[in-house]
């Protein structure tokens, strides 16, 4: 069993990939982390290539790898920085290009009425949503990343962490690193009851 923890933060000491990570390791599961970071991940140009053409999206960077990533994973954690009251740009261009997913040609139908909206290959694996801010806007950014990955992906969503940590390092704060370890655990629960 494996956990893909996509660490959306670019700060090398980014509390929301902190937290992600915590989550992650309290799981009880090996994970692997995406660390964007590193990562090269480029916007969605709009071409709907994807949709042509089984899912394969023509731009050349590193959600390639990604895309594999997800597929082959059990369970999902998405974390994203909280920058003006919503997800960062770096997430949504992640979220956006993830689309490509749709037309694989795996997974059930989002509605079997509108077969152009695809499929959903990342259905009813388990899934853990994150932010941090510095002091508002966290409840609009996880609804936002609730809404992409379980409404959209379809994701099990088992636990939110969305914290507001003001100019502080989370590894300061204890009470914020236990929550994010019981959302963890939560996680590797549903991922043990599959
Ligand atoms: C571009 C940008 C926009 C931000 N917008 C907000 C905001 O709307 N509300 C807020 O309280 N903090 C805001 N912040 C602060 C971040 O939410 C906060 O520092 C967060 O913990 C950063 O996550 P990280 O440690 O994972 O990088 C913003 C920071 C940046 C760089």
């Amino acid at each position: 069993m494996k956990i893909l923890a996509i660490c959306g933060g670019m700060r090398p000491d980014s509390n929301t990939n902190k937290l992600v990570k915590t989550a992650a390791g309290a799981a009880g599961c090996e994970y692997e982390v995406a660390d964007f970071g590193t990562l090269d991940i480029k916007p969605c140009t709009g071409c709907s290539a994807c949709m042509m053409d089984e899912g394969r999206c023509p731009v050349d960077d590193d959600m390639q790898d990604l895309y594999d990533k997800l597929l082959a994973a059990d369970a999902i954690i998405v974390g994203s920085p909280t920058y003006f009251m919503n997800i960062s740009g770096a997430v949504k261009c992640f979220i956006d290009r993830s689309l490509a997913l749709f037309y694989r040609g795996i997974g059930p139908l989002y509605d079997p009425e509108m077969p152009f909206m695809g499929q959903r290959p990342l259905a009813g694996k388990p899934g853990v949503v994150v932010t941090t801010v510095a002091g508002a806007g966290h409840e609009k950014a996880i609804e936002e990343l609730t809404l992409c990955m379980g409404g959209s992906h379809r994701l099990e969503i088992v636990a939110k962490i969305a914290e507001a940590i003001g100019m502080n390092d989370v590894d300061d704060m204890p009470e914020v690193i236990s929550r994010a370890r019981a959302a963890g655990k939560k996680l590797g629960d549903a991922l043990r009851k599959k």
